[in-house]
């Protein structure tokens, strides 16, 4: 579902209104001024706030989540099981406070398989403008992983792609990357974010070589593997709005973790959040209303393929012998290879 187009005409924030301010217009004229000027006042600082759609904990993961048995189109090794496999062979697991994703890791891949069993979730409601707040205690780690976390439009990629979280083969810092069609890029020397950006800064997947999309990496070891798991995880927010598109990243113990982010509020104002780790703004080299259509979240784990798999990424990060017969033969190596989500907070304008 698309909460900003779903919502019936004439049931905006704005025309509920009308009803209880007509009044105004029979007020004498310096009250109704000033009643408007409190109002708009009011609307100015209400810009950025949004309010919770969905409070996602635990058990929940298993009903606002379909879980996809599909290929992987960026060829991972990996095989996608549906949700009767997921649950039986207990590679989605959830409590009361915790949602499990996770890799086999007990099995050798056998001839003729398209690789480790593993999940991938996608939301079934769809976001245009929205926050999303990840409170993450584990993510996959390990030789050959690639997990992510981000949202995805139609038709892709016209309808664009916000990575959150995404790397491979345990190499940190996370990198935030956008990927759309054609016409949207970002300054290459903005300021405004904690992170770098990437010497590629055309966000069109067609663009330079293989899809790299214009990425900025966070500065923080601690957002991504080893490090992240080793500090208890943390908080990770995405806010998308018509004019940028920004992406924070706390550590769990970090002294400037939001007040509204730490507790899950029913409404949060990013504009309070301080700087991002990652800023994409838009404007005229880069139509975020056009270019991002209404997305879904996804929760992926999968193997090798063209990132993790491709010979640099992989030997380069120290990794054993070949992606595949690591990722095929191994399986003990991949008991850590699992997300423990705490909360998914989702809000819209
Ligand atoms: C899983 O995640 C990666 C990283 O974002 C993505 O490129 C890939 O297409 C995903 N695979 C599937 C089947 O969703
Ligand atoms: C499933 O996984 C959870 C979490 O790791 C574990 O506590 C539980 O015992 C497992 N259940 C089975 C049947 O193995
Ligand atoms: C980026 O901007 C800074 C400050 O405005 C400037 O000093 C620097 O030379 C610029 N770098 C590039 C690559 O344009």
């Amino acid at each position: 579902m698309d909460w900003d187009t779903r919502r019936p005409p004439g049931t905006s924030v704005a025309s509920t209104h009308q009803g209880p301010l007509s009044p105004v217009l029979s007020m004498r004229l310096p009250c109704a001024r000033a009643l408007a000027i409190v109002l708009s006042l009011l609307s100015a600082t209400l810009a950025a706030s949004y309010r919770q759609h969905k409070e996602i904990i635990g058990e929940d993961f298993m009903e606002d989540f379909n879980v996809e048995g599909i290929p992987d189109p960026t060829h991972g090794r990996v095989t996608y099981v549906n949700k009767a496999t997921a649950q039986r062979s207990n590679l989605t697991y959830a409590t009361k406070t915790r949602f499990i994703l996770r890799a086999d890791s007990e099995s050798v891949v056998k001839r003729g398989e398209r690789g480790r069993q593993s999940v991938r979730v996608r939301s079934k409601d769809s976001y245009r403008r929205h926050v999303a707040v990840f409170d993450i205690r584990h993510m996959p780690e390990g030789c050959g992983t690639w997990p992510a976390v981000w949202e995805v439009g139609d038709n892709w990629p016209h309808g664009g792609e916000i990575d959150i979280l995404e790397g491979v083969n345990n190499i940190g810092p996370n990198a935030a990357t956008l990927h759309t069609g054609a016409n949207c890029a970002m300054d290459a020397n903005r300021s405004g974010q904690k992170g770098e950006q990437a010497k590629n800064n055309d966000c069109d997947v067609s663009a330079g070589r293989s899809n790299l999309g214009c990425s900025v990496r966070m500065r923080d070891a601690r957002s991504y593997g080893t490090p992240f798991n080793k500090a208890g995880g943390g908080y990770y927010a995405v806010e998308r709005a018509s004019n940028h598109i920004k992406v924070w990243f706390w550590t769990r113990s970090a002294a400037n973790v939001p007040a509204s982010v730490k507790s899950g509020a029913k409404t949060v104002d990013p504009d309070t959040w301080g700087t991002p780790d990652a800023y994409f703004p838009g404007g005229q080299n880069c139509d975020i209303d056009k270019k991002f259509g209404p997305q879904h979240i996804i929760i992926n784990l999968t193997f090798c393929g063209d990132w993790a798999g491709n010979a640099n990424a992989y030997g380069a990060a120290g990794c054993p012998r070949t992606c595949i017969d690591f990722v095929d033969n191994n399986p003990q190596e991949f008991k850590n290879a699992y997300f423990d989500i705490a909360s998914l907070r989702t809000y819209i304008p």
